[in-house]
């Protein structure tokens, strides 16, 4: 049987990228990773991607006449390649209504705190400057708001007084790992229904 097909952005390091990739390779996740798009051309998410024969696009924002002509792109590689889902793992780029509305509950992303606390940028320092004594991580499919749509899964961290925000990014990064891929677990499996704001186990 053919596996579902899903694609990758990714702007960085790529370890969520890479965590996917794992559980491919060791048989927990049936699917496949039909290509990784980015939006900068040195991410180390491309390289780990190439490493495994994964193919890749790079869509440089700077080389698009605006966000709709990126965002077209980004489309135009997603839809070449057959994918079914799009999975943002670490991509630092907010997405419009015009990409979103295309792929409707059918953009996953990644947070790196228990939303609705700490939306954007930097969710971790938000958490330590806060003084909350528990964070984590959260997947969640993508709306038109910062980090705002339908939650699938979270896990949960404890903060400890002694913590910076390295130390506390460390230990969801580990938590974030295995959130993604049971994230997509379910996807593939098809258990995943979405009723107004809440996601629903089929
Ligand atoms: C992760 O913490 C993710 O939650 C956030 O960006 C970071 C990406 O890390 N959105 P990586 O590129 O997957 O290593």
């Amino acid at each position: 049987m053919n596996k579902r097909k899903i694609g990758v952005l990714a702007s960085g390091r790529g370890s969520n990228l890479q965590a996917i990739m794992d559980n491919i390779a060791n048989g927990t996740l049936d699917l496949e990773i039909a290509v990784v798009v980015s939006d900068k051309p040195d991410a180390k998410a491309l390289e780990r991607a190439q490493n495994a024969n994964i193919p890749t696009v790079v869509v440089d924002r700077k080389a698009c006449s605006d966000k709709i002509d990126f965002e077209t792109k980004i489309d135009s590689a997603l839809k070449e390649h057959n994918a079914e889902v799009v999975v943002l793992a670490g991509f630092m780029r907010l997405l419009s209504g015009f990409f979103v509305e295309k792929w409707q509950h059918k953009i996953i992303n990644i947070h790196p705190a228990l939303l609705p606390s700490f939306p954007g940028l930097d969710a971790q320092g938000q958490a330590i400057e806060y003084g909350v004594k528990f964070s984590g991580c959260t997947v969640h499919f993508v709306d038109e708001g910062t980090d705002s749509g339908p939650i699938i899964l979270q896990k949960v961290v404890p903060v400890f007084d002694n913590d910076t925000e390295e130390t506390l990014s460390a230990r969801i990064l580990e938590e974030e790992h295995k959130a993604m891929s049971e994230a997509l677990k379910l996807w593939s499996l098809d258990k995943l229904g979405v009723e107004g704001r809440k996601v629903i186990l089929k």
